[in-house]
């Protein structure tokens, strides 16, 4: 029997839920911590429907610190971190030439730089 802990980031979002699910339906010993950061409305749902096995976890994935305390939290409660999935992502559609450079800054850092914090934190703990 598998028995697995596994944190999705983005857990509140589209992907992150069917994720999360499918982890829980794999096994009963598998459990799952949801990355949360604004939206959290179905995270809740869903660690209301496998309460002893799914939580959620305050992730910005963008910031290194909240990696650090995110991983922190989930090996202190479930003792060891095995799965990671970096699912949180977000995109600006536009016209390069409008594009505001900020807006690609925030791209790259949740879709690219975010794969990188989160990996690096959950190998070091
Ligand atoms: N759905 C598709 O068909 C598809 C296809 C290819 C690729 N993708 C990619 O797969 C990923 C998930 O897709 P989805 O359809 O599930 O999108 P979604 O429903 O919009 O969910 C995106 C999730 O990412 C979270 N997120 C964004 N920025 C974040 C940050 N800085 N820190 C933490 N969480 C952050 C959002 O949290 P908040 O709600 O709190 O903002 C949300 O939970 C995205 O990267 C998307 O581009 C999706």
């Amino acid at each position: 029997m598998n028995s697995r802990v596994i944190l999705i980031t983005g857990g509140n979002g589209g992907l992150g839920q069917a994720a999360a699910r499918a982890f829980l339906c794999e096994s009963p010993e598998n459990s799952v911590w949801l990355g949360v950061r604004a939206r959290r409305q179905r995270a809740e749902a869903l660690c209301g429907e496998f309460s002893e096995r799914c939580h959620y976890v305050e992730l910005d994935v963008t910031r290194p610190e909240a990696w650090r305390t995110a991983v922190e939290r989930v090996v202190g409660e479930s003792h060891r971190l095995d799965v990671l999935v970096n699912n949180a992502g977000n995109h600006h559609d536009g016209l390069l030439a409008t594009l505001p450079p900020r807006a690609w800054q925030e791209v790259l850092a949740t879709n690219l730089e975010a794969a990188f914090h989160g990996a690096r934190r959950s190998c070091r703990r």
